[in-house]
């Protein structure tokens, strides 16, 4: 099962630059790739900061650029989403009991959940008792799942970042949950840091994409502010085969030269001078 993971496209309204760049052009870009690339795979999911202020008219742009695409999309809200804007937009999207927009399917036997972390009026995430029973109903009932989610739940060791990962009183009972459902979890994946950023936590292996947007700098020291720079975006393509994963990065801007070679030995042999 192949899995197209783009996060943190931050749209604005048509016209409207999000950190010098134009959110809907790098956007474009991500998804032609996906099409030229990976028309075999099963969904794109996007996990979250989906516009960069929240407007309906960014979310209406998100819901044409979504028209024609090979594979089902899933999406994830962020700290830069409105819930309520975003079922404005999408007025069919699945909700929980509670109204977050948890969801989750089975796909090739692998139950798929996405995860609503997000709290109105703050960037950090919030994981509540209500998102956490709607999320062991789903884990107790499945045999295995991979957890998607827009913002990270464990601290990372970027001390500016980790203020707006999800708080405190929210991780620990999230981590005793995933805890607690370790063996049937293969993988978390999300966004929000801008960054590839690898690990475990609760002994599940984690893995964060790079915005398509604008990159952050990790940074060990900063203790206050977020650092980031235009570097080149990717996004990541997924191959899951029963609880196996492999993850590559999608350098999907690179237009320089690529150069072929065979694999074989004397495909790499130096060249011999002329005699
Ligand atoms: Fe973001
Ligand atoms: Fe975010």
């Amino acid at each position: 099962m192949k899995l197209v993971h783009i996060s943190d496209i931050h749209l604005t309204v048509p016209g409207e630059r999000m950190g010098g760049l134009n959110p809907h052009r790098r956007f474009a870009q991500a998804l032609d790739d996906v099409r030229a690339q990976h028309s075999d795979a099963a969904r794109i999911i996007i996990t979250g900061d989906l516009t960069h202020w929240g407007e309906p008219a960014a979310y209406a742009t998100l819901v044409d650029a979504l028209i024609d695409l090979p594979c089902p999309v899933r999406l994830l809200i962020g700290n830069h989403d409105d819930r309520a804007a975003f079922l404005a937009a999408f007025p069919d999207h699945p909700q929980d009991a509670a109204g977050f927009i948890n969801h989750a399917e089975t796909v090739d036997g692998t139950r798929l959940i996405y995860l609503d972390t997000t709290e109105p009026r703050t960037h950090a995430g919030h994981f509540c008792s209500r998102r956490r029973d709607w999320l062991e109903a789903e884990l107790s009932n499945c045999t295995h799942a991979r957890l998607f989610m827009h913002h990270n739940a464990m601290a990372l060791g970027l001390p500016a970042e980790d203020k707006i990962a999800i708080v405190p009183e929210d991780r620990g009972p999230l981590a005793a949950l995933l805890t607690k459902y370790r063996d049937r979890i293969d993988y978390i994946h999300f966004g929000h840091v801008h960054a590839p950023v690898h690990g475990t936590w609760c002994g599940i292996p984690f893995a964060a994409v790079r915005s398509t947007g604008n990159q952050s700098l990790p940074n060990l020291n900063e203790q206050e502010l977020l650092q980031g720079a235009p570097m080149a975006p990717s996004y990541g393509v997924i191959l899951a085969q029963d609880t196996a994963t492999t993850i590559h990065e999608i350098p999907f801007t690179w237009d320089g030269p690529i150069f072929s070679a065979g694999t074989n030995w004397d495909d790499w042999a130096k060249p011999m001078a002329a005699e």
